[in-house]
């Protein structure tokens, strides 16, 4: 596993890199897209990263990359649903003892959930990352994301 400080300064390198590939975007899909191909390639133990949204009270897949996802997860069910509920970041360090995990790929062992607001502070999706390893996910990604996160409506 990485060591706390290599984690954070990686965090820090990808997050001016996002914000630089964001500066003249006015576009969510567009906006989503790059931060998800950045943090997937740069970040090893990223085995899939994308984004979940909220529409019509489902919760569908959005731009994402890794191994094929579930498209439609079952209602107030397993982590994303979680975080939606919570409006909180979710970390699972062993997500086959998560009550209600939704299993797209069997080999995802932990996971992380970060909420998604747009401009208007309004609760639209989640981005989700797995890990093929047990508790990859800490405060730092926590803070790291959160912040990453926040580079879609604002950047
Ligand atoms: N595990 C998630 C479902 C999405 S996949 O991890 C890509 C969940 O329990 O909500």
């Amino acid at each position: 596993m990485m060591d706390s400080q290599k984690k954070a300064e990686r965090y820090g390198r990808l997050y001016d890199q996002i914000s630089g590939l964001l500066h003249k975007s006015n576009n969510m899909l567009s906006n989503m897209s790059t931060i998800i191909a950045v943090l997937h390639h740069k970040m090893d133990y990223f085995f899939w990263t994308g984004f979940y949204l909220l529409q019509d009270g489902r919760l569908q897949v959005g731009p994402y990359q890794g191994s094929l996802a579930c498209i439609d997860l079952q209602k107030d069910t397993g982590v994303c649903w979680a975080g939606i509920q919570t409006g909180q970041t979710v970390i699972v360090d062993d997500v086959a003892a998560f009550p209600g995990h939704i299993a797209c790929d069997a080999r995802s062992c932990s996971e992380i959930v970060v909420p998604l607001l747009d401009q208007e502070g309004k609760l639209v999706g989640v981005l989700d990352v797995d890990s093929s390893s047990k508790s990859s996910f800490d405060e730092i990604d926590a803070l790291w994301l959160e912040r990453i996160v926040r580079l879609v409506y604002s950047s």
